[in-house]
């Protein structure tokens, strides 16, 4: 640190006794300290404190009960966790000039004072004071940039997730809004239901990656325009078992989840669907949620193989599901919810298409 910073750090000198602060105004503007500013009474130093944040506060405490204990408690208020810069002139007894350093008192210079000692002590302490706010604004500028760091690292991680569940889509003849519109249809339903805010985000940026494993089925089967022969099945019956392999082993809460959904997606509540043929509550919550999500929105969109079916018309096929391929709890609060999940159907809408705005 340079010797010019010492010497243009901000100095308060405070007499709340005898109000004379002429004297040792007059011993740092002779040492070349050219940023002093004076107080004499209670609220003034106060105020100054908190409008200047003085590299030193020169506090001459007089009587027993000096106002400038309650100054130092004040003091420290303003600061709690930083370095108070307050060094005590006092000729008050052991047990006082004590008490002062337990209130937050830096140093302390017993009067009479040797000049030479007190400017070398004060520069001390405003060397100790710079060194500190500057460490503290690296400290600040550090976070920061890390907080920045971490939130583009997050916003590249949810990009890929997208991405790859878009990856799987578009090989399915769906388009990139299928995904997004099924996920925020999750995430809403989650929420309806109670889940915390959390969870409906861990849902929202799970579920866009329930059929990743149909990346693992041949194009002839996938894209096949016609009805699947029994043998063609089988091998679309493996895509959540090939999706949860592929998301498998990771220690990320959201790729745990992932594969959960990946996995139990085509689960049905009666114990029709596949991979396992789990029934009620044995799927996952995240597997029904998703399974009803997806559905609706498959049934509302426009497919190569169908029309796109209007919000009644799905959800009458839904509502005759209900207790069969769904969890009738979840179409119950679907149903109460319909208005908000048709808003997000509508404001994700395929870009080439308008089907909803007639149809529904
Ligand atoms: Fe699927
Ligand atoms: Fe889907």
């Amino acid at each position: 640190m340079k010797n010019g910073q010492c010497k243009n750090g901000k100095i308060l000198i405070v007499n709340l006794e005898n109000k004379n602060t002429k004297p040792l105004e007059r011993m740092f503007s002779e040492a070349g300290f050219s940023n002093i500013i004076l107080a004499i009474h209670f609220s003034q130093a106060l105020n100054l404190y908190g409008q200047v944040y003085p590299e030193i506060v020169i506090l001459d405490l007089v009587g027993e009960n000096s106002e400038g204990f309650r100054l130092m408690e004040e003091l420290r208020k303003i600061e709690p966790s930083s370095y108070l810069p307050i060094l005590v002139t006092t000729s008050l007894e052991r047990e006082f000039r004590l008490k002062a350093l337990k209130s937050g008192a830096r140093d302390l210079l017993r009067k009479p004072f040797n000049e030479i000692e007190l400017i070398r002590r004060a520069e001390n302490i405003i060397e100790a004071r710079l060194l500190h706010n500057e460490m503290r604004l690296r400290n600040d500028l550090l976070n920061k940039s890390i907080e920045e760091r971490t939130k583009q690292l997050q916003d590249c991680r949810l990009e890929v997730i997208y991405r790859l569940g878009q990856a799987s889509e578009f090989r399915d003849n769906e388009t990139g809004m299928h995904i997004i519109r099924m996920s925020r249809l999750s995430a809403h339903l989650a929420k309806a239901m109670g889940m915390s805010d959390r969870e409906c985000e861990l849902i929202l940026n799970a579920s866009p990656m329930h059929d990743v494993g149909k990346i693992g089925i041949p194009d002839n089967i996938l894209l096949k325009p016609g009805k699947l022969t029994p043998k063609e099945w089988d091998i679309m019956r493996t895509h959540p078992d090939i999706g949860a392999e592929i998301l498998s082993g990771s220690k990320s809460e959201l790729l745990k989840l992932a594969e959960s959904i990946a996995l139990t997606h085509q689960e049905r509540w009666n114990g029709s669907g596949y991979p396992k043929g789990l029934k009620g509550e044995e799927i996952p919550i995240e597997g029904r949620l998703v399974a009803l999500c997806d559905v609706f929105d498959a049934l509302t969109s426009e497919r190569p193989y169908k029309r796109a079916f209007s919000v009644e018309e799905s959800m009458a096929i839904i509502e005759k599901n209900r207790g069969i391929d769904f969890d009738p709890k979840l179409v119950d609060i679907f149903k109460e919810n319909l208005t908000d999940m048709v808003n997000i159907i509508r404001n994700f809408a395929d870009e080439q298409t308008d089907k909803l705005s007639d149809k529904s």
